[in-house]
């Protein structure tokens, strides 16, 4: 047989404890502020880093899309009968210079599925390697292969001590 045990209700003695921890109003607000500010300290510390990961992409595509024009000094040319590859706003592009010294400059980028292109000196042609892509060296025409339209032209303009390529 056993027999339940029945315990007193502990409670404080009357006038102990009420003084560890005051009710004090101020001493309340402060410890608030306290922890909001370090909530919003430990947001921004985690939001902050994360925005500039998705912003800066987007930024900086914004930024490289409004430029039309680049130059290139004559000392950065390439030799005549070869070409250049060069980043121009958000895409490459293929500045030409032909054996007489003449120059022309399309997007480098293949109307096909968008590989770059490279010039082939030996064939004077412009050469897409994904798929046997061909554009005339000259025009940027397309000449054989899948691609369905010609190469994006850009003006070249020559002045003193240096080659300006224009996007309008
Ligand atoms: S991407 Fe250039 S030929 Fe297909």
């Amino acid at each position: 047989m056993s027999e339940e045990k029945s315990y007193p209700e502990a409670t404080p003695p009357e006038g102990e404890g009420d003084d560890l921890v005051p009710d004090d109003p101020a001493r309340r607000k402060l410890i608030w502020g306290g922890m909001g500010l370090a909530a919003v300290t430990y947001a921004g510390a985690i939001a902050y880093p994360l925005y500039r990961f998705l912003a800066d992409p987007a930024e900086e595509a914004a930024e490289l899309a409004k430029v039309t024009e680049m130059e290139i000094p004559d000392d950065e040319l390439p030799e005549p009968g070869s070409a250049t590859i060069f980043q121009f706003g958000i895409r490459k592009a293929i500045l030409i210079r032909g054996a007489d010294d003449a120059m022309v400059c399309f997007s480098a980028i293949c109307t096909h599925l968008g590989c770059t292109v490279d010039y082939q000196e030996d064939q004077d042609r412009i050469y897409c390697a994904c798929h046997g892509g061909v554009y005339d060296a000259e025009t940027g025409q397309n000449v054989a292969g899948p691609p369905p339209r010609p190469l994006e032209e850009y003006r070249v303009e020559r002045a003193d001590g240096k080659v300006i390529i224009h996007r309008s």
